[in-house]
């Protein structure tokens, strides 16, 4: 059993003030964000099941790293049964919760966000975490009904298809021909529970995703946010079954920085309970990425060296801000 865990799950239940250890310095109220309505100052809702997509996608990651896509053939419902789901899991009593707690190095099982342990205040949030490839997660989650689960794939061909690379030789790993080289998936649900004092507390510290991308769901409540060089933080405001796609390290490394992955985080509220899922799409451990030939011949200078995908997160789960850096040419 995780003491962490433990402690932090009992400080969500009705806690009338903000306790010390999740009091953060840094705070999304003293970097105030931009609720803009003028459209260019947020990350665009792309219609992906139009055929011109393409060119918004690759446009939308190049300047954001993130993009919500609608019309994405994924019905609606989908999203409200995880939704319905996760809430129920969220509200078990706190020892059922510990009987799957993850390990400190683990993905998979209850407990705080993977990237808790690189900050030193607590986050206000609790997370289920699975580890597999589609194929193990369909089997287990929606035992009747594996087809739904595949709609990671469009969104995979469109990204693709966005950098060019449908034909690609490089891009294997992405679309094995065996099921034992599949790309894996690690599906996340977020709890971001009624918050106290929100202005002083954090749901989801800044950090980017290593995936190729995440897609997100995240219901009908504002959170997230993005970071833009020129205009600061940015509300995600969410949009009726739409997905959001974040573009990860992994992708920033194969478009040799070309498609950037985007600075995020999450602000909380004090009066509704919000709850996210989030799809990370990784390869194998043993892939070896590094910038597309296609993309690198583009530009002519690999920006960075090949790395083992398994040295990428180790190297990153030390210090989340260096390790692009850390493989820089
Ligand atoms: C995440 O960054 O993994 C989750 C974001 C969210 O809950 O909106
Ligand atoms: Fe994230």
């Amino acid at each position: 059993m995780n003491p962490t865990v433990k402690l932090q799950t009992q400080t969500f239940n009705n806690v009338p003030t903000l306790p010390d250890s999740y009091v953060w310095s840094t705070t999304p109220s003293e970097s105030p964000c931009l609720h803009s309505i003028d459209e260019k100052q947020v990350p665009p809702v792309v219609d992906i099941g139009d055929p011109s997509a393409f060119s918004l996608v690759r446009d939308a990651c190049e300047k954001w790293g993130v993009f919500q896509a609608i019309n994405h053939g994924i019905p609606l419902s989908l999203f409200q049964e995880t939704e319905f789901e996760a809430r129920r899991l969220f509200s078990l009593p706190t020892e059922q919760k510990q009987l799957v707690a993850r390990l400190p190095e683990g993905f998979t099982g209850y407990g705080l966000v993977r990237i808790s342990r690189n900050f030193p205040k607590l986050m206000w949030s609790e997370c289920f975490g699975m580890i597999g490839s589609p194929v193990e997660h369909a089997s287990q989650l929606w035992p009747q009904d594996h087809a739904k689960f595949w709609y990671m794939r469009k969104l995979v061909a469109v990204m693709l298809r966005s950098l060019g690379l449908t034909n690609e030789q490089d891009t294997k790993w992405f679309e094995p021909k065996n099921e034992s080289d599949r790309a894996k998936c690690f599906l996340q649900l977020n709890s971001y529970p009624v918050c106290p004092d929100p202005d002083r507390a954090m749901g989801l510290a800044p950090h980017t995703d290593s995936s190729l991308f995440t897609l997100l769901y995240q219901g009908g409540i504002n959170g997230l946010q993005v970071y833009d060089d020129g205009v600061g933080w940015v509300d995600v405001q969410p949009v009726e079954g739409a997905l959001v796609v974040n573009v990860g390290d992994l992708m920033h490394i194969v478009s040799n920085g070309r498609f950037k992955s985007v600075l995020h985080r999450v602000v909380v509220n004090n009066t509704r309970h919000r709850i996210s899922t989030a799809f990370f799409y990784l390869p194998p451990w043993d892939a070896k990425v590094s910038p597309l030939k296609k993309l690198v011949e583009f530009d002519h200078l690999p920006m960075y060296r090949q790395v083992t995908w398994k040295e990428y997160v180790e190297t990153k789960s030390k210090d989340l801000s260096k390790a692009l850096d850390s493989i820089r040419i």
